[in-house]
């Protein structure tokens, strides 16, 4: 199974979201068709089928709407560790759950960054939706400095992310997001995406994603790594069309 998730940050309205959804719908009933593909959720199936793709979205919290399409779903990029309650900005798992919404990104370095969310709340977000049994993309990612000081330093790093959270949560997918890679158009190399997922791999069984800068022309590339299961892609997933080419990458 090879998961393609879109990351859409503070992109686009409601209403683009909206024709977006058609859009991607039907692109992916078509090659569903024609190319014999299984569209699946993956938090329903037999992970090992090794043909089937999983697609997510991940539109901005305006712009959620029922999560009730056929060949993909629709994710949070972000909520509060409760219900509901007296928590401004933020949404809840009972507005979550009103869309039939299941899945969600936690740790994502911008959050992690902008956001200032520190290892505490990232983790009791984890154990919150890990609760509720969410499909948890868990976003890890070093900063250039880090990777600089080598191997050792890269790894001590990443492994005590994983270390705020449950690495065999059945839910759990991982998403290695280099920061400097993210939005900066130019994607680690396959060399260097490879050595990190194989290091990853040392610490948790979970499904590998890699984000940071993926497009149409170097995702098949990054599809191809042995423990490389999907990728979560931000710019390149805003238009569908762009966003199908790398889904296309995997067949
Ligand atoms: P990018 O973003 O594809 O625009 O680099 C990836 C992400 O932040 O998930």
């Amino acid at each position: 199974m090879q998961i393609i998730a879109g990351n859409f940050k503070a992109n686009l309205s409601h209403k683009e979201v909206q024709d977006y959804t058609k859009a991607l719908d039907s692109s992916l009933a078509m090659l569903s068709a024609k190319r014999h593909i299984n569209f699946i959720d993956m938090a329903n199936v037999d992970r090992s089928d090794k043909s089937a793709i999983a697609v997510d979205i991940f539109p901005s919290l305006c712009a959620l709407s029922d999560d009730s399409f056929k060949h993909f779903h629709i994710g949070a990029q972000n909520a509060y560790y409760a219900n509901s309650g007296a928590f401004t900005g933020e949404v809840g798992l009972e507005q979550l759950k009103a869309f039939n919404i299941n899945r969600i990104i936690i740790g994502h370095s911008e959050r992690r960054i902008l956001l200032k969310e520190d290892s505490k709340v990232i983790a009791n977000k984890f154990r919150f939706y890990a609760e509720a049994g969410f499909v948890i993309y868990y976003c890890i990612g070093e900063a250039l400095d880090v990777r600089e000081r080598g191997e050792n330093a890269l790894e001590a790093f990443l492994s005590a992310q994983l270390n705020d959270i449950d690495v065999n949560y059945k839910n759990l997918i991982v998403a290695y997001e280099p920061i400097w890679a993210i939005g900066s158009g130019k994607s680690a190399s396959v060399e260097q995406i490879d050595a990190t997922h194989n290091m990853i791999a040392k610490h948790t069984s979970a499904p590998l994603l890699y984000g940071g800068s993926v497009n149409a022309t170097n995702a098949r590339d990054i599809l191809s790594l042995a423990n490389v299961s999907g990728v979560l892609v931000g710019s390149a997933s805003l238009n569908p069309k762009s966003f199908c080419e790398i889904i296309e990458a995997v067949i």
